[in-house]
């Protein structure tokens, strides 16, 4: 996180075009203001416009504005968001979004910077604009199936900032608690089960789920300490709520791979007791040894790697295995491919800086929003 802030800073210094990927709520509304606020326009207005919130014909006279008596209702001349944000940054939210006639003309305008409002008649005008765009869509992949136009996306993407989830960066859980809690104004703070409880969970909804988290503890809470008991069920008891789900065992077997993989679980932590406890049966244990040897190519020390055990537990676990009649033959693994947990999370993008983030982000930036929330 840090560095990714810190790229967002030396990026904020020029006037380049930014490309901000990453799941919903990771924080791509907040690196776009803060870019703005960092930057030499950050006087000026900053506006956000959410372009999966209009149809094509209502997006474009919103971007460019229209004369009037262009349409029916056109009583005024109206300015488009382009023009509002002359001298400052315009956001292009959901990006991904845009038909293919809207990137046409988007298109156009990003190679001239020239606009014209709909149904006017007179000469372009040159608005000057920085222009920032987002999408939680996989944009490269919307370019593969003919959805958005390559040219496009080379223009809106001289620099790329990729957001990664919450869950690939857990060691700032913390401190996004403690700038949550600030926001709430209540003097909480959670137990230290509730805050092992948080640094686990998977985030589905990245950094806007744990504010919401947050918020409602805080003001649920009878005093001012969250205890786990008071966390959302599948925050406290996630592999409890996996099993009361999954009467498929083979389903269950995948998502303890996924929890395991994730690093999210350990197997001596997590997967063992439940096979003690009988929640897991010899079936899943299988099924779950077999995902991983597909994983590492039937290789058991790169599984015990895998599945969160150091290289020095090999015996136990394999003995572990024997007595249970659980070992699963590794040579039909052999030739298959697939990433190891390593490879996983070297290949994730860089986390994104956070002392800078919360708190300072919201207050430098001093900016203006207008249209539909994006
Ligand atoms: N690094 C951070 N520090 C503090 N708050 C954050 C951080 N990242 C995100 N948030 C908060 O999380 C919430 C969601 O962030 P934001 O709206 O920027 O996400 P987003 O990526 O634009 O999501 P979406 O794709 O759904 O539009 C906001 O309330 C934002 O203030
Ligand atoms: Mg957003």
């Amino acid at each position: 996180m840090r560095a990714l802030c810190a790229t967002a800073a030396r990026v904020a210094a020029g006037d380049a075009k930014v490309f901000i990927s990453g799941e919903s709520g990771v924080g791509k509304d907040l690196i776009a203001q803060y870019i703005h606020a960092r930057s030499s326009r950050a006087g000026r207005p900053f506006v956000a416009v959410n372009c999966a919130a209009f149809p094509d014909t209502l997006l474009e006279t919103e971007l460019f504005g229209h004369a009037r008596g262009s349409f029916t209702g056109a009583y005024r001349d109206k300015p488009g968001r382009f023009e509002l944000a002359h001298h400052g940054t315009i956001f292009l939210d959901e990006v991904g979004e845009m038909s293919l006639q809207m990137q046409a003309t988007l298109l156009r305008f990003l190679e001239n910077g020239e606009i014209q409002r709909v149904g006017a008649t007179g000469p372009r005008v040159q608005v000057d604009v920085r222009v920032i765009s987002a999408t939680n869509r996989d944009l490269a992949e919307r370019v593969a199936s003919g959805q958005f136009r390559k040219d496009l996306m080379y223009r809106i993407k001289v620099v790329h900032l990729h957001i990664p989830p919450l869950r690939e960066h857990r060691e700032d859980i913390r401190v996004l608690v403690e700038r949550a809690i600030a926001r709430t104004g209540r003097p909480i703070r959670l137990t230290p089960e509730a805050l092992t409880a948080l640094e686990r969970y998977s985030w589905p909804g990245n950094v806007r789920e744990l504010q919401n988290v947050v918020e409602q503890a805080a003001w649920m809470s009878e005093s001012d300490e969250v205890s786990l008991k008071e966390l959302p069920e599948q925050i406290r008891s996630p592999i409890a709520g996996l099993l009361r789900k999954h009467e498929r065992r083979r389903q269950l077997a995948d998502d303890l791979y996924v929890a395991l993989v994730d690093g999210h679980y350990t197997f001596w932590d997590h997967m063992h007791p439940l096979f003690l406890r009988r929640d897991m049966t010899r079936q899943d244990l299988r099924q779950l040894m077999r995902r991983g040897l597909s994983a590492t190519r039937g290789n058991y020390r790169a599984l015990l790697k895998l599945f969160g055990m150091p290289d020095s537990d090999y015996k136990r676990f394999m003995n572990f295995l024997a007595a249970h009649d659980c070992a699963v033959d590794f040579h039909p693994f052999r030739f298959e491919a697939v990433p190891s947990r390593t490879a996983a999370a070297a290949a994730s993008a860089p986390s994104l800086p956070f002392d800078e983030v919360p708190g300072t982000l919201e207050r430098q930036a001093s900016t203006r929003r207008s249209g539909p929330a994006a």
